[in-house]
């Protein structure tokens, strides 16, 4: 009888590999404290909403050779918001690092994000557990979830849950909306002298919850990898057929960090870079005469294909466009009268209603499709899901009809034919490269350091990242460092900054040098599938964006 394979090879291989860790972590540690620090912007109100929690210093993890003995913790983990590869080993990474500090402390698991805590849904993770999951992807140890902690009742439901099982600290993996959710759940139990800490991870694939001291979020360098081997295998199918472009929108909501990421590594025909179309001012008419021009271009040359890569937050950052999302924002939020319409047609109506004469105009000047994607249910945080707007599917139409005005007027010699692609959920679960699988690893380690010394309201850091992962820098920083005041759901609230891509950051600087040779040439570079195992050059490298920031 043939034996059913329950794991493939490489599953089994994985469970085996043990994380690398900086140096620091590998002994009894020390934490050195830094200054005092400020918000990065709205000094005054950040202060005010967060008194318990704000200005603390940046902590580094020391070496130290005095011996330490830790009490028993017991802690929950939240995994918060979109997969990213590499969950799975940060609560591995914090497990191992509670258990090497007192073989008698627990870890809980809350089930299916931060509702898991209100609801008080929960699991202990044990070895057995744990020891199934350790590098591997995805977030189905404990499942995630979206649901935002913003309400006092639910802060109040999970203090109950945490007196109830011992719990003295929270860990929330979560992107920059969950961990500031983390910062004002810490703030609050702070407040009430509740005893329970609350530590957040820097989490998403989406690469925009960084900053000096958090220099990547994890999940990025694994899903920017996977998407740019798809994108080298289309290329090269591309080069192979020579008769279609394909249009590829990928992942990362507002921010283009992925797009730019998988453009340095794959050197497309064009990269569409939102930030850039905004600081332009350029509209969605600018944007399809530039891809119009190289495809005439290369047309020119006999060349009739390509790719171009397009960020899935693009329709955001078109100006005319984020007037209208704006106020498609404010319009719809907790808007009862909207959601109790029932065809397209009277929510068409309902909409035009309501908005500015400007954004009205531009409102309907869109496919009757994209328009009705704009105004689908927005996220627990407010913010439209533009995962579900087909942007490169109306870049195609717009495309076309151009191409086919200049072909008729006999400027256009050339054949074109699309087809569109959406890479997003096909690297969020991804098994961890080795430098995710480190990275998480640390910062769960970091946690459970952070935790023993009794701090709260910091984010777990590990820094010095394009140095091999001994030479890496353990710490905390404070969540409030992070934070500045943003309009969600129609007020003003405290929210950690996205960052966006910088115009005068290497990363871009070194794209837009390139560009040009890459539109007018074929200057693919077929990256090939994540390597586990072989020579450091393959398997041991962080992304392009990390090394051209840190000039290396
Ligand atoms: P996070 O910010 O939660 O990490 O989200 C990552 C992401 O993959 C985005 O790139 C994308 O826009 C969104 O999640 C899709 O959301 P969903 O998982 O709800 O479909």
């Amino acid at each position: 009888m043939m034996k059913i394979i329950e794991k493939s090879p490489l599953q089994i291989s994985r469970t085996l590999y043990h994380p690398k860790m900086p140096k620091a972590l590998s002994g009894t540690v020390v934490l050195e404290e830094g200054k005092a620090t400020e918000s990065v912007a709205d000094q005054k109100e950040i202060k005010e909403l967060f008194p318990n929690t704000y200005g603390m210093p940046i902590i580094t993890v020391k070496p130290t050779t005095d011996k330490v003995s830790a009490p028993a913790i017991n802690v929950g983990v939240i995994l918060s918001g979109g997969q990213a590869p590499g969950g799975h080993n940060v609560i591995s990474g914090l497990f191992d690092g509670l258990k090497a500090l007192n073989h008698t402390s627990k870890l809980y698991g809350f089930l299916g994000g931060p509702i898991g805590l209100v609801d008080h849904q929960y699991i202990e993770l044990t070895s057995d557990i744990i020891d199934e999951y350790r590098n591997t992807g995805g977030f189905d140890i404990i499942g995630s979830g979206r649901t935002k902690l913003e309400e006092t009742a639910q802060f109040d439901k999970g203090a109950e849950i945490c007196k109830k099982l011992g719990i003295n600290a929270i860990v929330i993996i979560g992107g920059d909306d969950s961990n500031t959710n983390a910062c004002v759940l810490a703030e609050y139990y702070a407040q009430k002298k509740t005893g329970i800490q609350v530590i957040g991870c820097p989490k998403t694939i989406d690469g925009d919850l960084k900053n000096e001291m958090i220099e990547t979020s994890f999940g990025f360098d694994t899903a920017c990898k996977v998407y740019s081997e798809l994108i080298g295998n289309i290329q090269r199918d591309a080069t192979s057929a020579k008769k279609y472009y394909h249009f590829i929108r990928l992942m990362g909501r507002s921010a283009s960090h992925i797009t730019l990421e998988c453009a340095l590594q794959s050197q497309p025909n064009i990269c569409i870079i939102s930030e850039e179309v905004e600081a332009k001012n350029q509209t969605l008419n600018d944007i399809v005469e530039h891809i119009v021009q190289v495809i005439v271009d290369r047309a020119n040359q006999g060349l009739n294909f390509g790719t171009i890569l397009i960020p899935e937050g693009l329709i955001e950052f078109i100006p005319a466009m984020k007037k209208l999302i704006a106020e498609l924002n404010d319009l719809l939020a907790h808007n009862e009268d909207f959601l109790a319409l029932n065809t397209d047609d009277e929510k068409r109506q309902y909409v035009k209603g309501l908005l500015s004469s400007d954004s009205c105009q531009v409102y309907r000047s869109l496919p009757k499709g994209i328009a009705r994607q704009l105004t689908l249910d927005r996220d627990p945080h407010g913010n439209v899901q533009v995962s579900l707007i087909e942007t490169e599917k109306l870049l195609i139409e717009m495309a076309a009809k151009r191409l086919a005005q200049l072909k008729a007027e006999g400027t256009y010699k050339g054949k074109f034919s699309a087809i569109n692609h959406f890479f997003g959920y096909e690297g969020r679960c991804a098994i961890p490269s080795n430098f995710d699988a480190n990275y998480t690893y640390s910062l769960g380690y970091t946690a459970s350091i952070l935790i023993s010394a009794g701090k709260t309201g910091y984010m777990s850091s590990v820094r010095n990242l394009t140095a091999p992962a001994e030479e890496w820098i353990a710490g905390g920083v404070p969540i409030t460092m992070m934070m500045n005041m943003e309009r969600r759901h129609g007020e003003m609230k405290p929210v950690i900054q996205k960052a966006l891509v910088r115009l005068d950051g290497a990363p871009f600087k070194y794209f837009e040098a390139k560009r040009n040779v890459w539109a007018n040439t074929t200057s693919f570079i077929y990256p090939g599938p994540i390597q586990y195992y072989g020579p450091a050059e393959v398997c041991e490298q962080p992304t392009v964006t990390l090394k051209l920031e840190q000039g290396k």
